[in-house]
């Protein structure tokens, strides 16, 4: 199967996976599910939980054991993006080419379908585990998207963002961008190659390092692209507004290194991540190919 084949594979099955760990939107608080379905299930790459299924499939675990895993890093990524773009952050009105959840709904519900849909994750992870994992690979699962979520991960990251933006952001250096990056972004990419490693049973440390390398690089090289099309991808094509960065005034890559520099260090990140895979196998080249996917995308 091709990547594009792999991709839409697994997006079809984590939206499965989505829609029996959500509940219904017949069932009350009405609002508040339906908030959190339509964060979940308007658009959205998946690259996450794509993530996790291709680094399971390179160890050879079977798409079974990764659905929690894959389910529950994107209901902390959709989670994530549902607050982004509230009015006390990034102050965005369009995601995924429809409304933001606070435009579509109100600014409470919003707020309270992000606060469900991260405990949501945490939930499913500690409970639906389908076949059963040994609990204690359960409870690493769960310590991994924890951190990875919280104030030493991406809300950290968010932090330190929202606190650059702006005249705070004037004597912000790369090593200062860097750092908000590999946190407010890296951390869920690399927590996604993580779990689906964990789901391994027979995983050594020489494995976990690599697959882990990998991820660090293309986590970065994620945002780096994340704020080139910020500026370069108009906002049809994008599904957020064009230009976002600037309006709010924020330190991008584009903004302190310029566009070609930037493009040129994505593309040093990607060559990285595909070097840490040398010593895999052909298993291992779908996630060679997602490192180019994730600079060549156009959304
Ligand atoms: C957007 O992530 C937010 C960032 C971390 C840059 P994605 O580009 O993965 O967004 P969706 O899920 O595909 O909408
Ligand atoms: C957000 O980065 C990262 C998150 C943790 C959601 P951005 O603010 O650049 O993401 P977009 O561009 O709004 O998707
Ligand atoms: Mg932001
Ligand atoms: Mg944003
Ligand atoms: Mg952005």
């Amino acid at each position: 199967m091709s990547l594009k084949e792999l991709m839409i594979t697994y997006q079809q099955r984590v939206w499965t996976v989505l829609d029996t760990c959500l509940p219904a939107p017949t069932v009350q608080p009405y609002l508040l599910h339906q908030a959190m379905r339509y964060a979940v299930f308007n658009g959205g790459k998946r690259i996450r939980p794509v993530l996790v299924y291709l680094t399971g499939s390179a160890l050879e675990v079977a798409p079974e054991s990764l659905d929690i895993p894959a389910a529950a890093v994107e209901l902390i990524h959709s989670y994530s993006l549902v607050h982004d773009d509230l009015p006390a952050m990034d102050d965005d009105d369009l995601r995924r080419g429809q409304p933001t959840c606070h435009k579509a709904y109100d600014e409470a519900t919003a707020i309270l379908a992000g606060d469900a849909l991260q405990t949501l994750a945490f939930y499913i992870l500690s409970h639906q585990l389908t076949p059963k994992l040994p609990v204690q690979q359960r409870l690493t699962m769960i310590e991994v998207l924890a951190l990875a979520s919280g104030s030493r991960g991406m809300a950290g990251g968010q932090a330190l963002d929202i606190n650059a933006a702006g005249q705070f952001g004037r004597d912000l250096g790369i090593a200062q961008l860097e750092n908000i990056h590999i946190h407010k972004t890296g951390a869920l990419i690399r927590a996604s190659v993580k779990l689906g490693a964990l789901s391994c049973a027979e995983l050594d440390k020489t494995t976990l390092n690599s697959l882990d390398h990998y991820a660090k690089c293309i986590g970065l090289a994620f945002q780096v692209h994340d704020d080139i099309l910020d500026v370069e991808a108009p906002t049809q094509t994008l599904g957020k507004p064009q230009g976002s960065d600037l309006t709010h005034q924020k330190v991008t890559y584009p903004s302190l290194l310029g566009l070609g520099e930037s493009k040129k260090l994505a593309q040093t990140l990607i060559e990285e991540a595909i070097a840490s895979l040398t010593h895999f196998n052909d298993k291992a080249q779908p996630l060679r190919e997602l490192a180019h996917f994730i600079i060549a995308r156009e959304y």
